[in-house]
């Protein structure tokens, strides 16, 4: 058989770990060839490829980012796309794909499998950790550890100077790195998108944090709202999409508990830090074996499908099951982390 490999949207450490599995099992017991398309789905729409073979692979196990690059291209979206996409497949004589991508790399190849008959199987990637029907993606377990790290540096310098310190985590729809770094480096505050927060409920949390002489550390996730929304509109951070916008939500707040507090604050924004460097050693133990068992579906002929963990398992469950809604945190798990608040 000859694989399509295509790696979409947002990067995240431990893509190169997947295709490097993938490549190694494919080639060594199945005897496959594999090619490498460039871009997310834009390599696959323009006919742009990159050899892909064994020797491409070595080494890339502990590498971040993805030797395919990435791009948010969505063929749905453009004038012919699908037609296109087909045309270039058959010139390659691509028999099946993987995309490896979030949930809108996957939703492409759950239309393109379901509707129009191409084979795709995928395999789940984000460092948000927002896909349904997988426990964990690989690219969180090195996000959370980058962010608790950060915490832990910042508990120091906030006491010395007994201010509060912000630090805005990625996660537009979904709070999970916010949570668990939060919970992880000890933060007295974690706000996240799922939950709405009273600007003056955090305020009582800072100066209750203060009256035992400790700063307070505040944990917040990009997509994280206070209640009033029109709050942050005034100040003009909402996206044309009605979310605070990125980079924003944490410098509001600072300005904010300043304000109403008279306490000093400064924001940290964790960006791309996040998302770049070497994967931890979960996460290529993860990629590993979702490239491993995405390769074995590819051999089954099991298209549709999108490889996933459950408990210690990685099962295949259908691509238009894990990209029907976003995996959010639940109210009771967030709910738990209340009692380190304040
Ligand atoms: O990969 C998902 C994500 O990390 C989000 O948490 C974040 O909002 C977004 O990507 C940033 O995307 P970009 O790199 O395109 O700005």
């Amino acid at each position: 058989m000859r694989v399509g490999v295509l790696t979409g949207g947002g990067d995240c450490p431990g893509l190169n770990a997947v295709i490097r599995a993938l490549v190694r099992k494919g080639v060594q017991e199945y005897g496959h060839e594999f090619v490498g398309f460039r871009d997310g789905w834009r390599g696959p729409l323009e006919g742009q490829t990159k050899q892909l073979d064994i020797p491409a692979v070595r080494g890339i196990l502990p590498r971040g980012g993805t030797i395919l690059g990435s791009s948010r291209t969505n063929p749905l979206k453009v004038a012919d796309g699908v037609r296109r996409v087909k045309e270039n497949l058959a010139k390659h004589e691509v028999d099946a794909l993987v995309a490896i991508g979030g949930e809108d790399t996957l939703g492409v190849a759950a239309t393109l499998s379901g509707q129009y008959g191409i084979p795709c199987v995928g395999v789940p990637k984000t460092i948000d950790n927002d896909l349904n029907a997988t426990d964990y993606t690989f690219g969180f377990d090195t996000a959370v550890n980058i962010a608790t790290e950060a915490i832990d540096r910042l508990h120091t310098t906030a006491e010395s100077h007994m201010r509060v310190l912000v630090i805005e985590v990625m996660g537009r729809h979904a709070g999970w790195i916010a949570l668990h770094a939060g919970l992880a480096g000890g933060a007295n505050v974690i706000l996240i998108p799922e939950h709405r927060f009273d600007i003056d409920e955090v305020c009582g949390w800072v100066e209750s944090r203060f009256k035992v002489r400790y700063a307070p550390i505040i944990v917040v996730a990009e997509g994280a709202m206070p209640k009033d929304g029109e709050l942050v509109t005034k100040d003009g951070t909402l996206d044309s999409f009605g979310h605070a916008r990125l980079s924003g939500i944490g410098d509001w707040l600072a300005k904010e508990i300043e304000k109403r507090t008279g306490k000093e604050a400064r924001t940290t924004v964790l960006g791309h830090i996040q998302r770049g460097g070497t994967p931890s050693a979960f996460d290529r133990w993860l990629a590993t074996r979702f490239g491993l068992h995405a390769i074995d579906a590819v051999q089954d002929g099991d298209f549709g499908k999108m490889v996933a963990l459950r408990g210690t398992d990685i099962v295949r469950v259908e691509l238009s099951e894990a990209t029907a809604k976003l995996k959010t945190v639940d109210p009771a798990l967030y709910a738990e982390a209340g009692v380190f608040f304040g």
